[in-house]
């Protein structure tokens, strides 16, 4: 479990080594990472430069597009701000963690069976931001859109205005909108849980 300053149990956080480079530990898609980082490196430069997990994109390298999106401890973030020496001792969740063996996550299988992508350089963050948006309906974490009237804390149920409004920070440069919204629909009346490593 983290603890209340967002480190896991038994993390000190990162270890000084100079003036620009800490040690720290990561662990990404259930393995765990002894790293010296540079303290400007950002997760998303951390995954695709160091760790060669390509599968998370580079959009704007702004928190924009959506693109870098991840899981850290569960959570959807945009990787690309992200510095990883912050995140001593967190658990992070990529697109190439999300199967168990050679069977895709449902949110996966939903994009293909729906046909949700086009050039496909947005889609490990758009089924990342997903499997975070399954999460926190199921927590109970309202959105924009949700009712004043739904019981606090209940899971909110996951209608297409829920979806396009909790998935408005993954943009597609494609338009391939409604198929992503049909895919979501499809994983969580599936039941599709978090997932992943
Ligand atoms: S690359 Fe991170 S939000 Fe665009
Ligand atoms: S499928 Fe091309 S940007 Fe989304």
């Amino acid at each position: 479990m983290p603890t209340a300053d967002g480190r896991r149990d038994g993390a000190d956080g990162p270890r000084p080594v100079n003036g620009r480079h800490s040690a720290l530990t990561l662990t990404v898609n259930g393995t765990p990472h002894a790293l010296t980082l540079d303290h400007r490196t950002t997760v998303l430069d951390l995954l695709r430069e160091h760790l060669g997990l390509t599968g998370t994109k580079k959009g704007c390298d702004h928190g924009q597009c959506g693109a870098c999106t991840v899981l850290v401890d569960g959570r959807r973030a945009n990787s690309c701000l992200l510095l990883a020496v912050a995140h001593d001792g967190r658990r992070i969740t990529t697109v190439e963690g999300l199967a168990h063996a050679d069977r895709l996550h449902p949110l996966q299988e939903a994009f293909l069976e729906r046909d949700a992508l086009q050039c496909g350089y947005c889609t490990p963050g758009q089924i990342c931001s997903a499997v975070g948006v399954l999460a926190e309906a199921a927590d109970g974490f309202p959105s924009h859109v949700t009712p004043d009237t739904a019981p606090s804390g209940a899971p909110v149920a996951l209608t297409a205005d829920e979806i396009r409004e909790r998935m408005s920070g993954n943009l597609c440069r494609c338009g391939a909108y409604p198929r992503i919204v049909e895919a979501v629909a499809d994983a969580a009346a599936a039941g599709a849980g978090v997932g992943g490593r």
